[in-house]
């Protein structure tokens, strides 16, 4: 049984999603926030699973906390540890200590929109199609292996938040796909740093286009 950690920092609809989907093979052994308040945490707590909050605001600096937040992580041993909405800039040497086994959700088709506020940046640049990337963690920012991504329309109406809506169903869809795809042993990087599935080494990383719904065809 593999062992998987999610750090998140608010909301935690991506944990919820990913523990709900029972991955055969894959046991959540915590989940961390760095905010007490994270809504999340209470989920956790209520599906048995340990959780524990690591405070960014009691460290002085970037380092300290994530050597504690690191110290953390390890009492667990994951073979995984998954960001799920955790809004913290991780220092080069937490994301060296978990190369390989660090994963990631973008609201994003990376690499467009890395950083902040991607749908209103989508909206403002005009694309026609959006949607978002769970990719290995690398130190550039939002930057490393792509594993799978997942593609919506953009519609004539849409504000920030409708599409923000839209592409998060889509994320609670594509992030236990990449949970799945890991603990089942899958997933491997080749040399130029592309995400392999499968065993054979030939086939290209996922990308799940969903279905149009009728009301939202693009005229
Ligand atoms: C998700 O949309 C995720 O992609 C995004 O934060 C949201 C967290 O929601 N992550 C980032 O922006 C990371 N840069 P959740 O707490 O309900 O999973």
């Amino acid at each position: 049984m593999k062992s998987i950690v999610i750090l998140i920092s608010g909301r935690g609809s991506n944990m919820e999603a990913i523990v709900r989907a029972g991955i055969p093979g894959g046991r959540v052994a915590a989940v961390i926030s760095n905010r007490p308040e994270a809504a999340g945490l209470a989920f956790a707590t209520s599906h048995g699973i340990a959780t524990d909050v690591v405070d960014h605001r009691a460290y002085p600096s970037r380092e300290a906390f994530d050597a504690a937040l690191a110290e953390v992580i390890d009492r667990y041993a994951p073979d995984l540890v998954v960001l799920a909405g955790f809004m913290r800039v991780l220092t080069e040497g937490l994301v060296r200590r978990y190369d390989g086994r660090l994963l990631n959700i973008h609201p994003s088709l990376l690499p467009s929109f890395p950083g902040l506020h991607t749908h209103e940046r989508a909206l403002e640049a005009g694309v026609r199609v959006h949607g978002a990337t769970v990719h290995f963690v690398t130190p550039s920012l939002d930057c490393g292996p792509i594993v799978v991504q997942a593609v919506v329309p953009v519609l004539p109406d849409d504000d920030a938040d409708r599409l923000a809506a839209r592409v998060l169903a889509q994320e609670h869809r594509i992030y236990p796909q990449a949970v799945a795809w890991f603990v089942s042993g899958r997933l491997s990087i080749d040399p130029v740093g592309r995400v392999l599935l499968g065993h054979e080494g030939a086939a290209p990383g996922g990308m799940i286009v969903p279905a149009l719904d009728d009301d939202q065809e693009i005229s």
